[in-house]
């Protein structure tokens, strides 16, 4: 099989029922992305595909060949942490970590959602040319990442001022370039 992960081109024989998750950790020694549930229902293992934001243990990795994925592991660029990593830092937007990895890769992708103005449930005005963006629709948006150490209110708060202050999906780019 083959892959692009965080830049880098990957030839790698696998069996074909190998999850992407289990390739990446397994294989590849990518430990960064998270196995939680393995049954698409915590978030934790979430990884970026050609900037779309996926749940790796439910895609198996023959169907992502050829494509461009991100993982946490690839977010930093030059040593410097991606901004919305510091600005989890900067807010306690973690505990043990252990869903971080999940929960940055779906922030960036939910940036990119919202910047092609597609609708979460919660979106009231389905008309608007840009979403309103408040604590409730980053909440519902980040709604699959759970958090077991209840570090919300510092994830909610660390994802509100980087999309304020930073271009998110931008840089998620420049990572993956
Ligand atoms: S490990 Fe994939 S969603 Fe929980
Ligand atoms: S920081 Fe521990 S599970 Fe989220």
């Amino acid at each position: 099989m083959h892959f692009t992960i965080n830049g880098e081109v990957i030839e790698i024989e696998a069996d074909i029922r190998t999850s992407l998750l289990d390739l990446m950790r397994n294989s590849l020694g990518l430990l960064g992305t998270k196995k939680g549930c393995d049954q698409g229902a915590c978030g934790a293992c979430t990884v970026l595909v050609d900037g779309e934001r996926i749940n790796s243990c439910l895609a198996l990795a023959v169907q992502y060949q050829g494509r461009s994925i991100t993982t946490v592991e690839g977010l930093a660029t030059d040593g410097n942490l991606h901004p919305l990593q510091k600005a989890f830092i900067e807010h306690d937007g973690f505990q043990c970590g252990y869903c971080t990895p999940g929960q940055l890769c779906s922030a960036i992708g939910m940036a990119s959602e919202i910047e092609r103005n597609i609708p979460s449930a919660v979106t009231s005005d389905l008309s608007a040319s840009a979403t309103a963006i408040d604590d409730t629709e980053i909440r519902e948006r980040m709604s699959g990442n759970l958090c077991r150490c209840g570090a919300y209110n510092g994830i909610v708060e660390a994802i509100t001022e980087t999309l304020a202050h930073q271009p998110v999906v931008a840089t998620e780019k420049r990572a993956r370039a």
